[in-house]
């Protein structure tokens, strides 16, 4: 994944409308920002997701009628504070299940293990490195399964990207397997703005740590006070994006081989899309799943969806 930084970075910075891809912001450092804006009160996301899962885990446990040892199988590893939460809910109700987080980064995985020892979780578990299809494809498909995409990652899939995220996930999936996805939905404007233009200026540091991530590790000059950060929420499409602002007319690199930017010229740096339930059924629909529920906090802001797998599939 490392060696395509470079090329990707060169692509993006290359096109007409300029874009990075969100998946790099996470280095150690944009990994450890992260964390900052999940425990920021603005970034409801996380608040909601952890009362669905320690408030209707055990309905969701229910809902899935397995009557044998099951795996739970998560796609990112995460922190494991929200999905400890769905763990204890199961195990109250005296499930066999063993855990399976799957994550690209061995890093994830060791400090996700820390976590589940210093927990009093007595969980069976197994840490799957790898990319997510490789590892769905090694998986014997002895035992049935509830896969986990938690958290709103789906949201930074477009439309497209999403369905085939969801039926590549599906491909490797039995009849009667279940997929909970954590959605986002669409919701007041400014609540959604605050949450990612927040008043601290954790995400503009998170946005400005790509700048210096290419200047580190691509060899490139970003003048950090020459960009700024903005974002922008499209309530019809639910689609948030946010972007790194050019605050003048300059150029990034060296002879040969430099980026130009305009002033106020925007590099995409991210979209978070947020959902409605209509979306959600459709998306369910076109990729060989039936919405079982839709688990909803409080205020409405958050689901996640449970999903089955139909019979006689698309592939
Ligand atoms: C981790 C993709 C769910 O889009 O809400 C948070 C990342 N970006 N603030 C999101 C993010 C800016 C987050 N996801």
């Amino acid at each position: 994944m490392e060696s395509n930084f470079k090329k990707d970075v060169c692509e993006g910075l290359s096109k007409e409308n300029k874009t990075l891809s969100s998946m790099y912001f996470y280095d150690d450092e944009g990994s450890r920002i992260f964390q900052e804006i999940m425990a920021m009160p603005e970034y409801y996301l996380t608040n909601c997701e952890y009362e669905i899962l320690s408030e209707q885990g055990k309905a969701i446990g229910e809902n899935l009628s397995y009557t044998q040892p099951f795996r739970l199988i998560e796609l990112g590893a995460g922190d494991g504070t929200k999905t400890f939460e769905l763990i204890r809910n199961f195990q109250e109700n005296g499930y066999e299940f063993e855990y399976l987080p799957v994550d690209v980064s061995r890093g994830a995985l060791d400090s996700l293990e820390e976590k589940i020892k210093s927990s009093n979780l007595e969980v069976k578990y197994q840490l799957m490195q790898g990319d997510y299809f490789e590892v769905l494809n090694a998986l014997p498909q002895d035992k049935p399964a509830l896969y986990l995409f938690l958290g709103a990652n789906i949201g930074n899939y477009n439309p497209a990207e999403a369905l085939d995220l969801v039926q590549r996930i599906g491909s490797n999936m039995r009849s009667g397997d279940h997929l909970m996805i954590g959605f986002d939905l669409k919701k007041d404007s400014s609540i959604v703005h605050k949450a990612y233009d927040d008043p601290h200026g954790i995400t503009k540091r998170f946005n400005m740590n790509l700048l210096t991530r290419m200047n580190r590790e691509l060899g490139l000059n970003f003048d950090l006070n020459q960009f700024d950060f903005v974002c922008n929420y499209n309530p019809d499409n639910g689609e948030i994006r946010s972007y790194l602002k050019s605050l003048s007319d300059q150029s990034v690199g060296v002879n040969g081989s430099a980026f130009y930017f305009k002033k106020g010229e925007l590099i995409n740096t991210e979209l978070s899309k947020k959902y409605d339930l209509e979306e959600i059924e459709l998306l369910a629909g076109n990729s060989g799943f039936n919405v079982k529920s839709n688990y909803l906090d409080k205020n409405n802001y958050f689901t996640d969806s449970l999903w089955v797998k139909k019979q006689g599939q698309l592939k």
